[in-house]
């Protein structure tokens, strides 16, 4: 059975995608150059067959992830099961090599290509830019990824961990829209809110980010994408400081917590996709229950102030 999980336009653009995305880093067994074994296939698969029942039409990959293997399982899975591929949007990213980061033409051409084959498909519906590169010389993007959509290789073009001033340098040059940024953000990592909401207190030290990252992306048309959206698992365990507040509004609501912890973040009037990365058919099923719930401001304002452990200015 398909949940009726809400669609979302990639911002102006008429791409649809689920407001789920479903993560797949995690998929694919070890990071050890060892083959996929049989349990590993299960799983992976199992998660797969979750997510799509579950209505997660978005899946996310990276290059590297698993050392590939993660793209490969994907791709068996696609070529076991005809017809899933034509329902979902594939993105993956690229940059991450190990030691070093690489945002050059020739990697960029080369890791598409790389996810393309693996994966068995014709086109990635977005790629993104993993992490900043210090090196980056952005006609060199903008060539790259215009040759690759000229291509039929590639959709849309975005990044992942990029700062406004980073987005910004990269707009210069790009004849294609940035239309997503993939940002680490939960109730176990609210930076990106908090930045805006403690900006002028003398106790708010610089965050990680640049200001304003969030409101940018949202003037601009960039997808939000959270990453880690549970806290890699954090935020569940016994012990986090929002817990207790997590599991009561659960009870209350007779739903699972992992909906009231992605139902946090589907609150932001930013339209954000958590990508959720749980390999655990139930769990993945439970987060897209958050789609059910709406969290008035008090709520989620009692989320976060549990989540911090401090009032709000
Ligand atoms: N752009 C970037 O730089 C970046 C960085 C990291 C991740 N990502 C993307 O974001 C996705 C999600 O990352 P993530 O896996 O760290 O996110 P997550 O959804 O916050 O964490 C999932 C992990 O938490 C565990 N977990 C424990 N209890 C859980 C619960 N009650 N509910 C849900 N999960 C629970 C899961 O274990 P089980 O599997 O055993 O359920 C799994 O290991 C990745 O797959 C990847 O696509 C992107």
């Amino acid at each position: 059975m398909t949940h009726p999980m809400l669609q979302i336009h990639l911002n102006s653009h008429p791409t649809l995608v689920s407001h789920l995305v479903y993560g797949c880093m995690r998929i694919g067994g070890t990071r050890e150059p060892t083959p996929i074994d049989d349990a590993q296939r299960r799983v992976a698969y199992g998660a797969i067959e979750a997510a799509l029942e579950a209505g997660y039409t978005c899946f996310d990959h990276a290059d590297f992830y698993r050392r590939h293997k993660s793209e490969l399982v994907f791709g068996d899975f696609l070529r076991e099961h005809p017809g899933v591929r034509e329902r979902i949007f594939i993105q993956s990213k690229c940059g991450m090599r190990g030691d070093f980061f690489d945002a050059s033409a020739e990697h960029l051409r080369n890791s598409v290509e790389g996810s393309l084959r693996r994966m068995g498909i014709e086109r990635l519906d977005m790629l993104l830019l993993h992490r900043p590169d210090a090196l980056i010389e952005p006609e060199e993007v903008a060539q790259a990824v215009d040759e690759l959509v000229r291509a039929g290789k590639l959709l849309h073009f975005g990044v992942s961990n990029h700062t406004v001033p980073q987005m910004e340098l990269l707009r210069r040059t790009l004849d294609h829209p940035i239309v997503a940024n993939q940002l680490e953000f939960s109730l176990a990592q609210p930076a990106l809110v908090m930045e805006g909401l403690e900006a002028n207190l003398v106790q708010s030290g610089p965050t990680a980010l640049a200001t304003g990252i969030l409101d940018y992306c949202r003037l601009h048309d960039i997808r939000v994408q959270a990453w880690s959206p549970f806290g890699g698992g954090k935020l569940l365990e016994e012990g986090h400081p929002a817990r207790e507040r997590i599991r009561s509004m659960a009870a209350t609501w007779g739903v699972p917590e992992e909906a009231v912890v992605t139902a946090w973040i589907l609150r932001h009037p930013a339209g954000i996709q958590p990508v959720v990365g749980s390999c655990t058919p139930e769990r993945i099923h439970a987060a897209a229950r958050g789609c059910d719930i709406a969290l008035t401001r008090a709520q989620w304002y009692e989320l976060l102030t549990a989540a911090i452990g401090r009032r709000l200015p």
